[in-house]
């Protein structure tokens, strides 16, 4: 709660970054009112029946509705009157030049824009491009109302836990003013805070997720290496994490990252970069290197169908972009699976978080199901119970039995007792 008390808040968008945001300040102790535009959305949150697959969210939701600290209503300008901060949390997708589409956040800015209590706060929550807090600000057509950046760090499984114990609170503010009272509102929260200019608060939360996509192509591109030397890519990120400048964390070799973010935050930064006149080149090869790589995986799968993909059975374990998550935006999985396809593989998948079916994969309840008469087994996502199914029961139902791990889940000794011939990302 924020040193005053409970404050009057307002979230527009209702989506993983609004409803976690919306979620964890009712948990904070404030007054919050959820808006969105999606009716059937808004019914089942009112609820307490949550959309996504977001750990611990649920609880929060309902902990909010019962305490009458949180409520959702259809429309954002059924939201924002006596509210004292306005968090925008709607999409910027990737607009058709690769920079990101800014028409929900200011279509909203102009819907509350005349309805705003004179000393509210917008704090833009959405990733927009660099300069956009000021846009903003004139969409909103209000002197004195000020726009806050406060971009989000919340990784998608673990959204809940990133809002309530983040490694840092960005906010870009001119009106210093209004940067203190958000600080106040987060005084539940305890973190570092970096309180800076609108524009360089923009550029962090670009340059943080540009600099995780870079580690992770960097670790497939050595995991690349690894392959043609004869090296483990394992053992080498093992050795290379111990070195705390370089740190443990983000050197999972795998199909490549995907997500609601890296994917469009890169291409944005790209964009920004070229219409500011810098050729941002080593960001273009990450970008690159995560297409290969995916690439790379389907050709491991159809190496492994003995060169031949078209009228093969192809299981694929996992669909969503990560593990911990329902979200399927910008899956490596599914471009894996679309590739394939394409080339005539026959594809029936498992996800512990997905039933119904996708445009061109079947989709089961059971992964050994999925294997029935496969060629090949293709493990796509990081799910933790990959780990630990029975390979003999696996291997009974294949077709033939061989299997590509793109996230280095199964124990290659397991897998050769089982009578499998393994293939991963970055081993031997
Ligand atoms: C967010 C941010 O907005 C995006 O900029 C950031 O980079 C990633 O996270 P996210 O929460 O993942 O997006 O999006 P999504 O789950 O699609 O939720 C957006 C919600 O906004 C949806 O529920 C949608 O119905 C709602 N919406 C959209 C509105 O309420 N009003 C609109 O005008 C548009
Ligand atoms: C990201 C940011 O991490 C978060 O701070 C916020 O800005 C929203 O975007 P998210 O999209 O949920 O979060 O996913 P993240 O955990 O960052 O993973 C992104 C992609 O990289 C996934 O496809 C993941 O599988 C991949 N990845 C990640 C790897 O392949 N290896 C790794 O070591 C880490």
């Amino acid at each position: 709660m924020s040193v005053d008390g409970p404050v009057r808040v307002a979230v527009v968008g209702a989506g993983y970054v609004g409803l976690t945001t919306a979620a964890c300040l009712s948990h904070l102790g404030h007054d919050v009112t959820c808006a969105d535009v999606d009716e059937a959305k808004v019914a089942g949150l009112a609820d307490g029946v949550i959309p996504i697959h977001e750990d611990g969210l649920a609880d929060l939701v309902r902990e909010g509705i019962a305490a009458d600290r949180l409520r959702f209503v259809l429309g954002a300008s059924k939201a924002v009157a006596g509210a004292k901060f306005v968090f925008l949390c709607v999409p910027t997708p990737q607009g058709a030049d690769g920079g990101a589409d800014m028409s929900y956040v200011q279509a909203v800015a102009g819907e509350i824009g005349p309805l705003l209590d004179h000393d509210a706060v917008v704090v833009n929550k959405s990733t927009v491009p660099v300069g956009s807090t000021r846009v903003v600000e004139s969409a909103l057509g209000r002197r004195g109302v000020s726009v806050v950046s406060n971009p989000e760090f919340l990784r998608e499984g673990s959204a809940v836990s990133d809002f309530l114990h983040p490694d840092r609170i960005v906010i870009g503010a001119d009106d210093q003013a209004a940067a203190i009272r958000l600080v106040d509102l987060f005084a539940g929260v305890r973190s570092p805070v970096v309180v800076t200019d609108p524009p360089t608060a923009e550029t962090i939360k670009y340059a943080s997720n540009a600099f995780l996509a870079t580690k992770v192509s960097f670790v497939n591109a050595i995991a690349n290496v690894c392959e043609a030397v004869g090296a483990n890519i394992r053992e080498v990120v093992l050795g290379m994490g111990y070195d705390r400048r370089i740190g443990s964390e983000f050197l999972r070799p795998g199909p490549g990252w995907g997500g609601s973010c890296f994917p469009k935050d890169s291409a944005a930064l790209v964009r920004i970069a070229e219409n500011a006149g810098y050729d941002f080149q080593l960001l273009k090869g990450v970008i690159e290197v995560n297409t290969q790589q995916q690439e790379r995986v389907v050709a491991k799968v159809v190496e492994a169908a003995d060169g031949t993909i078209a009228g093969k059975r192809v299981a694929a374990w996992g669909l969503t972009f990560k593990a911990g998550t329902d979200d399927l935006r910008d899956s490596p999985a599914l471009a894996v699976i679309d590739r394939l396809g394409a080339a005539g593989a026959v594809v029936r998948a498992y996800d512990p978080t997905r039933r119904d079916p996708l445009p061109g994969v079947e989709v089961v309840a059971d992964p050994y199901e999925a294997c029935e008469d496969a060629s090949v087994l293709a493990v796509l996502t990081e799910w933790d119970q990959f780990r630990w199914l029975d390979l003999g029961s696996v291997r009974s139902r294949m077709a033939r039995p061989r299997i590509v791990d793109t996230r280095g889940l199964i124990e290659p000794a397991a897998a050769r007792r089982a009578g499998f011939v393994l293939s991963g990302v970055g081993i031997p």
